[in-house]
């Protein structure tokens, strides 16, 4: 007569394959994870430093072979009635706040398409911004004396 099998309880089944999908929750996804997005400190020195300076007093390396002297980007506050004018400096940095003689360029097509956060520059209406150019506008805001 032939030995009846035990029948295999579930508990066994589903456990292993738990562990399984956890492991696999824990595995590097290969090239498919982005970039951590950059802080509005490390984009500042990477984009603006080079003309504004790493303490953004207007004196950065390049600034004396440009047309036009880079703002000093630590009085605006100061120059602005003791507000800092974020929603001008973001229109400067993105571009739309361009005119003739333009020596800055535009940044808008390097901060586009990033992640977008709904801020309020003061306005009381939230619209969607991409992060790093608030970032930006924070870290500006943060070299005022
Ligand atoms: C190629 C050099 C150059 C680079 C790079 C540059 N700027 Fe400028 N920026 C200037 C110059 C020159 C001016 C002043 C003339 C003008 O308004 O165009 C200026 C003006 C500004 C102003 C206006 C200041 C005011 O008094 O209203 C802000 C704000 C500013 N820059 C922020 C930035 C930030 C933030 C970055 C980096 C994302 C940046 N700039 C990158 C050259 C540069």
């Amino acid at each position: 007569m032939q030995p009846v099998r035990p029948p295999v309880r579930p508990a066994f089944l589903i456990l292993p394959l738990c562990l399984v999908a956890a492991l696999a929750a824990c595995l590097p996804t290969g090239g498919m994870r982005p970039e951590p997005t950059p802080t509005g400190a490390e984009d500042f020195a990477s984009f603006c430093a080079a003309c504004h300076g790493p303490q953004g007093l207007g004196n950065g390396p390049q600034a004396a072979s440009l047309p036009r002297r880079p703002a000093n980007l630590t009085t605006l506050s100061a120059r602005n009635g003791g507000s800092f004018p974020m929603t001008r400096v973001m229109g400067k940095i993105w571009g739309y706040a361009q005119h003739d003689g333009q020596v800055m360029p535009q940044f808008a097509p390097l901060l586009d398409n990033q992640n977008m956060v709904l801020f309020d520059s003061g306005d009381g209406i939230s619209t969607p911004t991409p992060l790093r150019l608030v970032q930006l506008g924070q870290y500006v805001e943060t070299l005022q004396r």
